[in-house]
């Protein structure tokens, strides 16, 4: 399975894929979570230790190319080989990559930039679940960050603007070539929220999460949710998420 959670900024896709990851590896699978947000997110719903776990300098090659800069992993190393060296392994036996933290004065991350974006092309196949979790926003870090995706997530809370956010994104299924997209509803308090969303996006909702607060209780004690509350409604979520997704969705 290689899925992608995405939508408007602080919706929960950080929380929603974390816990995702490692249920999902519960249930036997090899999984990648690849944090592709340079402010750090998925780790602590995770629960791993290291938290802005990026690739190091080394692993990263500067190059010029018609008088400009340019970046590819070293000499003699695949993505696939990326993984495998710089990806720790988390709670539940998730491999957690992560963009890199941006550094210095003018924030610059172009090389961990670069390099992030040859291990997408390059990712580990047969044998591995992937499960991305990308910035809040828009349709451009929505394809090429999560190009590895066959089922973009779009998280979406009960409000006017994630909504709106949703029914964007979900334009991108409209095309033949372009992966599946699918909603998530997060923060569900009212009977009709799921109905809303679902007919409000024309998106299918594969999971419905209730408004926990739980999770802002975790967030504060910087411990996953899975952790802290185990078996909490959150948890019974996302697993059953997880179970929709790996029996298969309808036809679209
Ligand atoms: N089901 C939920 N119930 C209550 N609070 C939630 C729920 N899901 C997420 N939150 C809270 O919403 C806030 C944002 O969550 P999170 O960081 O996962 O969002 P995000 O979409 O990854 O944000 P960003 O766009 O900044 O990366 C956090 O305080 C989190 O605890
Ligand atoms: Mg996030």
């Amino acid at each position: 399975m290689r899925v992608a959670f995405v939508g408007k900024g602080g919706v929960g896709k950080s929380s929603l894929a974390g816990t995702f990851a490692r249920v999902l590896a519960r249930t036997g699978e090899r999984v990648l979570a690849l944090d592709s947000d340079p402010m750090p997110g998925l780790a602590f719903s995770l629960g791993v230790e290291r938290v802005d776990h990026g690739l190091p300098d080394e692993a990263i090659q500067e190059y010029e190319e018609e008088g400009r800069r340019r970046y590819r992993l070293r000499d003699g190393l695949t993505g696939t080989g990326a993984v495998e060296q710089y990806a720790v392994r988390g709670p539940d036996g998730v491999h957690f990559l992560q963009l890199g933290k941006a550094r210095g004065p003018r924030w610059n991350n172009t090389r961990q930039h670069f390099g992030f974006q040859r291990v997408l092309d390059d990712l580990p196949g047969a044998g591995w679940s992937i499960v991305g979790d990308l910035p809040g926003g828009t349709r451009q870090p929505f394809m090429t960050w999560g190009r590895y995706a066959e089922t973009f997530l779009v998280v979406i809370e009960p409000t006017s603007a994630s909504v709106l956010t949703g029914r964007r994104l979900a334009g991108l299924a409209a095309t033949d070539e372009a992966p599946r997209v699918a909603a998530v509803a997060n923060k569900v308090r009212a009977p009709d929220d799921v109905e809303q969303i679902a007919r409000r996006t024309g998106l299918q909702v594969v999971g419905a999460v209730p408004f926990d607060p739980h999770l802002a209780t975790a967030d504060r004690l910087g411990v996953a949710l899975l952790d802290h509350d185990p078996e909490g409604s959150t948890a019974v979520a996302v697993a059953s998420m997880v179970d929709t997704l790996r029996s298969g969705l309808e036809p679209s």
